[in-house]
């Protein structure tokens, strides 16, 4: 190992790795259930058994039975009031006074008894995840597991149309979502790039919109695109989506068919462009994004074709819920066309939000005319929402709150905690994905009912959802690779009490579902245990981090100082200190002296405000918000936007930094980042200037140039100057103009180090 050189910028590391736990004893439940007991002994599931359920039952016996045969290789009888050995299947409601729940007892004889039909696959769940194969049989430890929902909607979404997942992906899908007791999947069906629901009325949905000339290569905000130049589509018939449908009924999931509108469209007016404002043509988007051409929203013919879709949904679909997107849809078009405008006139709408608003209602007129209910993403809350309408809150939690304060249902989706498409590491080989940073814990530590909302309207809020949305999702293994286990843990925050909740016991736990989850033929990511680093304390020109594994039994060992950690490497418990000029902290994990895993890399830039005093006004709070400090920490942000480095603010801004002591400045910088295509503008403009008394302040330098589809690292040499106080003002660029993702918006003003040299 190098000899480490102690420099004048220290930097402390503190590590942790979580060896001392001690081993529980209980079951590898996934949830958590409400309540468990076990005792000593096994009941045993052999030749011997019988299931005992009544002939109303008979599908739940089924379905039990189809799980045991995986594993004993042979069904068991279904005989009703058996004096054999059983598992005896009842529904009780006075017992079992919870939608959902069930009771189970194993002490010799099993005995499932639920509130509901739904509640007995759940209990028949737990015990699939009880037992355990022995000689000639399964063993069930003896138990009392009394156990019911928190949230009585827990749902998954997927989306086909980026890309397209057959129907076997789709069965393991469900098996997935039965095996940790979600109760509905949300089927993302239409879309840009391509439209996936087979409807008889209009076959060019089949023959031109489920098909896209090609796709394109890498992430959308590499410019210019790339495009691997083959033909991609598909689409589930109806004898596929029926097929579906009684696999999901089979497991009491429901089905929610989305079919997007007014936005998000291309694909259908591929093919039939008359119900595009400008009639095309048109083609299935072949890249990411959000785009212009939406259906209009003047042309009756619009809802004719969109009521005859809605019809043929409602006759595959038994639920009560059909999903009408109403996301992302620009009004460039509609200001334009003259059908639209003229709508706006006849109907008396002030503007095009209230025609989205129309559009939505008047679609959602129609389901409820026909008994249906409604659901749209937030974005239904805007120009008025129809009423009975449910919202899924994806931009935060505000679409809930202001949904549930209106007499609305909200489920949570919000896209920082709930979106499986973004990064789950933040190593730089994770393969390419949509962007952000939701790590396991995130997901599962992340309270889902907002502080925000009062008490007696939580009742609105029915639950929560995992989003898989498929832009950088090209097989059913990056699929599983991204969802899994990160829709584990959300299906523990659906359905288990909070109070239960508990993230050390949760990994134990999860640990142990790699065999059950292979039965299902999905693989798990394990990077939830790579090393991760938080800050918390930054001194005057050093830095102070943490390094975390949740890995047990594993050591960090790391390097300052540009070599690769090996075996002799040192490893980090408790406070470390380190060479700390700029360099890169390297760590890796050692287990029984072997390296496991990928290498952390963590860069550092020390400067003269590195640790330094700082004042921000403006700062914001939450996901993007301060502490100050973190412009100043010596660390800048990722393009995983959230791993916690990066300060947006929505705001002018004014920063005042105290260097503690004159000194002499011939550098001034900035780290931004341009992400346009994620609503994340760069300033408009970084003012610096300087003051030796912190009242009277000169100005040095501007930065106003931020090319960069990305971080920027903006730098200005200036002629040297002494100074003990730095101000910066930022000027925060408003709203997100037309044409832009996030158009009419705020643009969130994206930075994360101020470099003083
Ligand atoms: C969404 O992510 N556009 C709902
Ligand atoms: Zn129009």
């Amino acid at each position: 190992m190098k000899k480490l050189i102690v420099l004048p910028f220290l930097m402390a590391t503190i590590c942790q790795a979580y060896a001392q736990q001690q081993e529980p004893v209980q079951p590898a439940l996934i949830p958590v259930p409400v309540k468990a007991q076990y005792g000593q002994g096994y009941s045993v599931i052999s030749k011997q058994t019988a299931i005992d359920a009544p002939g109303e039952l008979k599908y739940e016996a089924a379905f039990l039975n189809g799980l045991a045969r995986q594993y004993l290789g042979y069904a068991l009888p279904v005989i009703a009031h058996t004096n054999r050995y059983s598992i005896k299947l009842s529904i009780d409601t006075l017992l079992v006074r919870e939608p959902e729940g069930y009771l189970l007892e194993s002490n010799g004889n099993i005995r499932i008894t639920a509130h509901d039909r739904p509640g007995l696959v759940h209990g028949i769940q737990t015990l699939r995840q009880l037992w355990a194969v022995q000689k000639g049989g399964l063993r069930v430890p003896f138990a009392t597991i009394v156990d019911h929902p928190r949230f009585p909607y827990r749902g998954m979404h997927l989306d086909v149309s980026r890309h397209f997942f057959p129907v076997p992906f789709i069965k393991q899908y469900l098996d997935l979502l039965s095996l940790y007791k979600f109760n509905t999947f949300h089927w993302h069906l239409t879309d840009d790039q391509g439209w996936r629901i087979e409807i008889k009325k209009y076959p060019k949905l089949q023959s031109i919109a489920a098909w896209r000339e090609e796709t394109m290569i890498g992430h959308k905000k590499e410019l210019p695109h790339r495009f691997d130049g083959k033909r991609y589509g598909g689409y589930y018939t109806q004898e596929q989506v029926k097929e579906v449908l009684q696999y999901a009924a089979e497991r009491h999931i429901t089905v929610i068919p989305e079919i997007e509108m007014p936005g998000h469209a291309q694909a259908a007016l591929s093919a039939y462009p008359e119900l595009g404002c400008t009639s095309g043509p048109y083609k299935a988007a072949t890249f990411w994004g959000v785009f212009d051409d939406v259906f209009c929203a003047g042309k009756d013919s619009t809802f004719t074709f969109l009521q005859d879709v809605l019809d043929e949904v409602i006759a595959l679909f038994p639920s009560q819920f059909i999903h009408i997107g109403g996301d992302e849809c620009p009004k460039t078009r509609w200001r334009a066309c003259p059908h639209c405008q003229q709508r706006i006139q006849t109907e008396k709408l002030s503007n095009e939000e209230e025609l989205q608003s129309y559009f939505m209602q008047r679609v959602t007129k129609y389901l409820q005319a026909k008994g249906k209910s409604v659901i749209g993403w937030d974005e239904i809350l805007e120009g008025g929402l129809a009423k009975g309408a449910t919202v899924m809150s994806w931009r935060g939690t505000g679409g809930a709150v202001e949904a549930a304060r209106m007499g609305h249902d909200a489920i949570m989706t919000t896209e920082d905690d709930y979106y499986f498409d973004h990064y789950q590491s933040l190593y730089p080989s994770e393969p390419v994905a949509a962007g952000g940073y939701t790590p396991l814990k995130e997901v599962y530590t992340y309270q889902p009912l907002p502080d925000s909302i009062e008490p007696s309207l939580l009742p609105h809020i029915k639950g929560i959802q995992g989003q898989l949305w498929s832009e950088y999702l090209p097989t059913n293994e990056q699929a599983a690779y991204m969802l899994l286990p990160r829709a584990i843990a959300l299906a523990e925050v659906a359905w288990s009490p909070a109070a239960n909740l508990n993230y050390d016991g949760f990994l134990y736990r999860l640990r142990k579902q790699s065999p059950i989850l292979k039965r299902i033929g999905l693989a798990m990511a394990s990077n939830f245990d790579e090393i991760t680093y938080t800050t918390d304390k930054v001194l005057r020109g050093s830095l102070s981090f943490h390094l975390h594994s949740s890995l047990r039994e594993a050591v960090i060992r790391y390097t300052s100082d540009g070599s690769l950690p090996d075996k002799s490497s040192r490893v980090c418990s408790g406070l470390v200190q380190t060479g700390g000029r700029n360099g890169v902290l390297r760590a890796r994990l050692f287990r029984n002296g072997m390296p496991m895993g990928r290498m952390f890399e963590l860069p550092y830039y020390i400067n003269k405000a590195t640790g330094a005093d700082i004042t921000v006004t403006n700062l914001p709070s939450g996901k993007y918000g301060g502490p100050a400090l973190k412009l100043v920490n010596g660390l800048s942000g990722s393009h995983r936007f959230n791993d916690s480095q990066w300060v947006g603010f929505t705001n002018n801004f004014e920063a005042v930094i105290d260097l503690g002591s004159e000194q002499t400045l011939t550098r001034v910088g900035a780290n931004l980042l341009n992400y346009a295509w994620q609503r994340m503008w760069p300033t408009v403009a970084l003012e610096f200037y300087i003051s030796d008394n912190g009242t009277n302040y000169t100005k040095i330098a501007t930065l106003d140039n931020f090319p960069v589809n990305g971080i920027n690292q903006a730098r200005k040499t200036v002629p040297a100057v002494k100074a003990r106080y730095v101000k910066i003002t930022g000027l925060h660029p408003g709203t997100i103009p037309a044409g832009k993702y996030g158009a009419g918006s705020t643009a969130t003003m994206m930075i994360s180090e101020f470099i003083l040299e």
